[in-house]
């Protein structure tokens, strides 16, 4: 990941206790995201990752006090000197709870809200309204009640509301509850599709590391507040030792490869983290013999 210009998400040596918690929920961040990059943040349950995006829109530390030491940079900005609702017009943040987001009785009100705030004329909202739920692929539900919706839909619908404001960062927690899995593929690939046409900065919480050697191009690996790793979904997923000791694996593929690799000696130095590359490797290895 070279790069020579400035980063849109700058942590410095970040270290947050939450109030009268005495263990820190973030560890000495140090870290560095560009903008259009697809960033997975890889970890168990209680690891640090919604903490650390709860950073990225100033929710920490200037709505959840606790004990900040270092500092966030968002496109620049110091996220101590800037309230949120400033910072909201850049990040946009969907949560893994869509349900208690949704307040409002049809799914384009629900998207018109944040607008209205925005000070959004009625032209250009419906404009807008129609654009992000055809990129959620919620156009026939306009007029459907939110709490009608399937949880992969609410978590779609959640995902509109906070594009509409088009924000040039998109956090998005892992759609856990109530979202089935093939809702859930949906979702990333929504993400995936805002990255790759509009080419906005995607900052995903995920557990499951298949869907993460899928579509990310950077991934963070945090365990007890710290980062363990950083890099390529290449570089990160061939250190499944490290992965083991954080308690997370590495994709099936690459562990299956691991596995052949070592019993057979086939001396593959850069195990395939994704199934169409284990495929050319196999073929490879077959035209050889
Ligand atoms: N509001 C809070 N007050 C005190 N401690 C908290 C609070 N929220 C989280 N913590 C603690 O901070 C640590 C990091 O939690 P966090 O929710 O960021 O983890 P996570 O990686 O998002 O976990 P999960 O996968 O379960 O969502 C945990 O030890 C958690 O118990
Ligand atoms: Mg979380």
């Amino acid at each position: 990941m070279m790069n020579t210009k400035e980063p849109i998400i700058e942590f410095r040596d970040v270290t947050f206790y939450y109030p009268i918690s005495e263990t820190p929920a973030l560890q000495n961040i140090n870290l560095k995201i560009y903008e259009g990059e697809y960033v997975a943040i890889l970890g168990l349950n209680g690891a640090g990752k919604t903490t650390l995006q709860l950073c990225l829109n100033g929710v920490i530390p200037n709505m959840i006090m606790g004990e900040l030491t270092g500092d966030v940079f968002i496109k620049g900005l110091n996220t101590r000197d800037y309230p949120t609702r400033e910072l909201a017009k850049i990040v946009g943040m969907v949560f893994d709870n869509p349900e208690f987001q949704l307040t409002q009785t049809s799914v384009a009100e629900e998207v018109a809200l944040g607008l209205e705030n925005l000070g959004t004329s009625p032209h250009d909202m419906e404009e807008i309204i129609g654009e992000v739920l055809q990129t959620v692929g919620l156009s026939g539900l306009k007029d459907r009640s939110p709490f009608e919706l399937s949880g992969g839909q609410q978590q779609r619908l959640a995902i509109a509301s906070a594009l509409a404001m088009h924000p040039e960062i998109f956090v998005m927690d892992e759609p856990t509850s109530n979202v089935d899995p093939v809702g859930k593929e949906e979702i990333i690939a929504v993400a995936a599709k805002l990255n790759q046409e509009k080419h906005m900065t995607v900052i995903l919480a995920e557990h499951e590391v298949e869907v993460v050697a899928q579509y990310a191009d950077h991934v963070i690996v945090i365990d007890k507040g710290k980062i363990i790793l950083d890099g390529t979904p290449q570089q990160v997923f061939n250190q499944i030792d490290v992965l083991a000791k954080c308690g997370l694996r590495t994709p099936q593929v690459t562990e299956f490869f691991n596995q052949i690799n070592q019993s057979k000696k086939l001396g593959i130095k850069e195990l395939p983290i994704k199934i169409d590359e284990a495929e050319s490797l196999m073929l490879n290895q077959f035209e050889k013999k």
